[in-house]
């Protein structure tokens, strides 16, 4: 196995094409994938073995995933350097100022670790770390992340399609939304004295959007488990959405027939809508949208980037929200 180096990240050679095998078990999944992006994939799976060698800062336990075709745009970018990534975070729970989470995290125990699935689901049931770990293949997706204060990061994640979990546990007729709780625990988590949100962190997406092959369920990042900071030892990542819908360290999923209120919209109603899809002409009350600050890489005086309309993925995502006014659901 060979790999191009780029940018101290490696990734696969399009030669190194998947076994038939490998295929045969993947191709449920594939049906899964929107769009054209399967078409283009099958050419550019690469076997475990050539990405257990992907690159990695290592500080943490290796955590290898199959480079996937479900990236999008971004694979072509820059990555955002692991320092910058593990150390400028948002995670409430830890503090509120950028550096807090990576100085105050350490002490959040991920061992034992359950999350719990519950609501309207034919097979509910309470899903062990280790478990889950084993669930469906690990891959990687570089994805660009966009905060609504106005930054954005490019990271690999290492996780998988949350729909792999929808449908094992098989939603009824009545799921229609579904909540993502994440941990509060007032012992671990010194945020919690603060009143900046109510506890616990809630976020949650339409049945559709966590249908959405995007939609990863995460345990890693550059080839690693998930630091502390970054919401170990299990997040959702919603790529086209602003950073807060993206909960970490989760502990229940839960099926609903309601539009649950998340926390950021208890907060500020006004502020932080349901959707939180990234959209460059909505922009927030206080600020505008239309531009974002790429951690890492642009200095304090450099040009800012235009930010894309579902923050690049809008081949992807764009069609389930054909027809809505995103004015009103922002
Ligand atoms: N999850 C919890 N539990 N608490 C939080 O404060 N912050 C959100 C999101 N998930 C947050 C959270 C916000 S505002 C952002 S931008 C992302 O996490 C940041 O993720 P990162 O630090 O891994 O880049």
């Amino acid at each position: 196995m060979h790999h191009l180096r780029d940018r101290g990240h490696s990734h696969s050679v399009p030669s190194e094409i998947t076994s038939r095998a490998a295929y045969e078990g993947r191709r449920d999944w594939l049906k899964l994938v929107a769009g054209g992006a399967a078409g283009t994939a099958l050419a550019s799976w690469a076997s475990r073995d050539a990405l257990a060698q992907t690159a990695r800062p290592g500080k943490l336990a290796p955590l290898p995933g199959a480079r996937s075709p479900v990236s999008g745009a971004a694979t072509m970018e820059r990555l955002t350097p692991y320092q910058d990534a593990s150390t400028y975070n948002n995670f409430y729970e830890f503090g509120t100022d950028k550096d807090d989470p990576a100085k105050t995290a350490q002490r959040l125990k991920t061992r034992p670790w359950t999350v719990a699935v519950e609501g309207e689901v034919r097979k509910p049931g309470t899903f062990d770390i280790e478990a889950l770990l084993k669930l469906a293949p690990m891959e990687e997706r570089i994805y660009r992340m966009r905060c609504v204060e106005g930054w954005s990061m490019v990271i690999p994640w290492v996780g998988w399609s949350l729909a792999e979990l929808i449908r094992r546990v098989e939603p009824t007729g009545n799921a229609k939304f579904v909540q993502f709780v994440t941990l509060a625990d007032p012992a671990q988590m010194p945020g919690l004295r603060s009143s900046v949100l109510k506890w616990p962190y809630v976020e949650a997406l339409r049945m559709d959007e966590a249908m959405h092959p995007l939609t990863l369920l995460t345990f890693g990042m550059y080839g690693e488990i998930l630091p502390n900071q970054n919401g170990a030892p299990v997040r959702l990542v919603v790529p086209w959405k602003y950073g807060f819908k993206s909960g970490k360290s989760l502990v229940a999923i839960r099926f609903l027939e309601k539009q649950p209120k998340t926390s950021w919209e208890l907060a500020g109603p006004e502020e932080y809508g349901f959707y939180s899809n990234v959209n460059p002409t909505v922009d927030h009350p206080r600020w505008s949208q239309a531009t974002e600050r790429r951690i890492g890489e642009d200095g304090l005086f450099a040009k800012k980037r235009a930010t894309l309309m579902f923050n690049g993925y809008e081949a992807q995502v764009g069609q389930l929200y054909a027809g809505m006014d995103l004015r009103r659901f922002f």
